[in-house]
């Protein structure tokens, strides 16, 4: 199953979300990929992941010189990464005259999809053709939404017209579109009124991960997930929940 963790709002917790759902279902034994989509590498470097350590990354998958399975850092903790690089922007850009153009990401991927339980993908906050290219690999959808930005559900709206505009034009089954609330705080009006938007607008949140700042910034410097510095934590027990429904959606 491949799992697409997007929104293309800024620093809504998508690269914390992704990294969290990795380190998750490898925890509860599953094999793991994590492929790093976005041109600024934030999970590949919070993963502590050095991009040039094989000599190859996604840049040079997506643009033809490597297989994605040349570009596997093994083994970081639990997960396997396909690591990314400053130089995606510019392959992006390489990208849009080309023939099949979304599915370059796909294409690459699919050899290795039966090796894992769970691909995991992170994107730009973008709706750019590389954010395109990780939603045409999806069967599930996570978008997590700040609690703290009032206008989010509008973000939301969008990125599920894309998806279903894409599963029309390309054929196939849309993926599952579910939120998450990041940021979430049980004493802010804002965290209930973006839980509100969200179920009114037919994404009722699947999960709450509150805003621990302290915590996550601990795990960033230390280049772990939460869930592996603190599995005991609420957010990595909040993650677990999403990694819980996963789960019941393989094996359906
Ligand atoms: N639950 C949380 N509590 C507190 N801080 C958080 C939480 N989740 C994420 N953050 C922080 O919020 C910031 C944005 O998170 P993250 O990088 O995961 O977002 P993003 O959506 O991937 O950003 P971008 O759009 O730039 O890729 C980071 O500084 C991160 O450490
Ligand atoms: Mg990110």
């Amino acid at each position: 199953m491949v799992t697409v963790v997007a929104n293309q709002k800024g620093g809504v917790g998508k690269t914390t979300t992704a990294a969290n759902i990795g380190a998750l279902v490898a925890r509860r034994g599953g094999r793991v990929l994590v492929v790093d989509t976005d041109p600024q590498f934030a999970l590949t470097r919070q993963l502590g992941v050095d991009a040039r350590s094989l000599g190859v990354n996604l840049v040079d998958v997506l643009a033809g010189r490597a297989s994605a399975t040349d570009a596997i850092v093994r083994g970081v903790h639990g997960v396997d990464v396909i690591p990314a690089a400053g130089e995606l922007a510019g392959v992006e850009m390489s990208l849009v005259g080309e023939l099949g153009r979304e599915r370059f990401l796909h294409d690459a991927l699919e050899p290795l999809i039966e090796e894992y339980d769970e691909v995991v993908i992170d994107t730009p906050p973008n709706l750019g053709l590389l954010t395109v290219n990780a939603l045409v690999c999806a069967d599930t959808v996570i978008a997590p939404v700040s609690a703290e930005d009032e206008g989010a559900v509008h973000g939301i709206l969008e990125l599920r017209v894309t998806i279903a505009k894409l599963a029309k034009r390309l054929g196939g089954e849309a993926p599952l579109l579910i939120a998450v609330v990041t940021r979430w705080s049980p004493t802010r009006v804002s965290s209930r009124t973006v839980e509100d938007q969200l179920t009114a607008a037919g994404l009722p949140p699947v999960a709450r991960i509150r805003l621990r700042s302290a915590l996550v910034a601990e795990a960033a410097a230390a280049r772990v997930p939460v869930a592996t510095l603190a599995p005991d934590s609420c957010i990595a027990l909040a993650y677990d929940d999403v990694v819980e429904l996963l789960a019941g959606r393989a094996a359906r």
